[in-house]
């Protein structure tokens, strides 16, 4: 038998989702398990949005859509980077895609090959370090420091600048460790991209999920830096549309049609009646996104506070998305259980196995000797599975 290709040879499975797979097992066995692994809001969709689906569905509109999304939620986009962002943008710089990851994964494969570096700020979610493998281009990291809370070092960012240097991928708010970069830091890091002349691909996903602080789009630091920024969003996290799969890109007509280009000969259009559904989130009432902001605001404070109040444990305060990262460090090389925890994963493992609590091992995030909490969970749960991680600490 010939080999598989070397490009999914270089790449890891996602630890999240393989933690997420040993969780349902755990539940199917009807043990008390408690995930805060996930990455997800534990909200509904609001009923005006499904109502929207619903009607598209009824009314037959289930065929292809033009591959890049329907003009009516082009226009909608446009609208939203304008009020939301400042960022002036017609249908041309848009494209619609299949949840935020596949604009990114397209944005990657559009600017990026090999012999080019890609900027990654770590902790890293998850798929950043993959998708720029998948495009043979190789990831430079630049670790973000706890005592920074968790942000790039202007310092440590220049010295990771090449020649080759053709992107970086930036988020503010970032997962997993809820960092919100300053506009005055945005800017910095946006005047280096024009300088040094490479691409920014920002991802907001989070920018409506923040505590402290306000978001800003890097885009919007002038004409320059908004012709090498490629901005992702997507309804994901926004509007509890997890499992609906819709998300979009903008940027400067050339990238949107090399992304197109991928998207035609890959996955085509979004679905047709889910695009539909995504004009009502934009066009609808925002009400429910500031009712689960304040939720996780109330969780975040009651985590943070609980984790730091456990002997060996610490974090900081994360100004948005619903993670926290936590500080094991304190227990490496102690016996907890007959088992010496010697690392995130050991930590994570034993902690699922003997408490069924799930959280994701910081090396998935590149991060060792840190897990990832999620507050998507409701209070009860919070406080149970807090209890469980103190009581297996001491
Ligand atoms: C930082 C970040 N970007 C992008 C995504 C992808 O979101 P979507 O569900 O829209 O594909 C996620 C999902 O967890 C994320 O955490």
């Amino acid at each position: 038998m010939k080999k598989l290709s070397a490009r999914t040879n270089r790449l890891s499975p996602s630890m999240t989702l393989a933690i997420s797979a040993k969780f349902k097992t755990l539940v199917r066995e009807g043990k008390d398990a408690i995930n805060f692994s996930v990455g997800e809001p534990d909200f509904d969709t609001p009923r005006h949005i499904c109502e929207a689906a619903i009607e598209a569905i009824n009314c037959g509109f289930t065929r292809y859509t033009t591959a890049s999304g329907i003009p009516e939620l082009k226009e909608a986009i446009c609208n939203k980077l304008k009020e939301d962002n400042g960022l002036d943008y017609t249908p041309k710089n848009i494209i619609v895609g299949t949840g935020a990851k596949q604009p990114l994964f397209n944005a990657f494969l559009s600017l990026c090959e090999d012999g080019d570096e890609v900027i990654v700020p770590t902790p890293y979610w998850v798929s950043y370090s993959e998708m720029v493998k998948v495009t043979d281009a190789t990831p430079v990291y630049v670790v973000c420091q706890e005592e920074n809370d968790f942000k790039m070092d202007l310092h440590d960012l220049k010295q990771a600048i090449t020649p080759r240097t053709k992107a970086i991928i930036f988020s503010s708010p970032v997962n997993p460790t809820g960092a919100i970069y300053t506009a005055d830091e945005m800017k910095v890091i946006a005047e280096l991209a024009v300088e040094h002349d490479f691409y920014v691909i920002a991802d907001e996903i989070y920018e409506k999920l923040i505590y402290d602080g306000e978001h800003v789009s890097i885009a919007s630091f002038g004409a320059e830096i908004k012709k090498r920024t490629v901005v992702v969003n997507g309804m994901s996290k926004a509007y509890a549309m997890t499992g609906w799969r819709m998300g979009y890109a903008a940027a400067p007509t050339e990238i949107i049609a090399a992304m197109n280009k991928l998207q035609g000969h890959s996955t085509s259009n979004p679905t047709s009646f889910v695009q539909k559904a995504a004009v009502a989130s934009l066009t609808g009432p925002k009400d429910s996104i500031e009712s689960m902001r304040q939720q996780f605001e109330k969780r975040r404070n009651f985590m943070v506070k609980t984790i730091n109040d456990i002997p060996g444990l610490s974090c900081r305060k994360p100004g948005g998305a619903f993670y926290v990262m936590m500080n094991i460090k304190a227990l490496f090389g102690r016996e907890i259980n007959g088992v010496v925890i010697e690392d995130s994963l050991s930590f994570a493992t034993e902690l699922l196995e003997k408490t069924f609590v799930a959280v994701v091992p910081g090396s998935a995030f590149g991060a060792e000797g840190y897990v990832r909490l999620s507050y998507a969970n409701s209070m009860e749960n919070i406080a149970e599975g807090l209890r469980r991680i103190a009581d297996f600490v001491k």
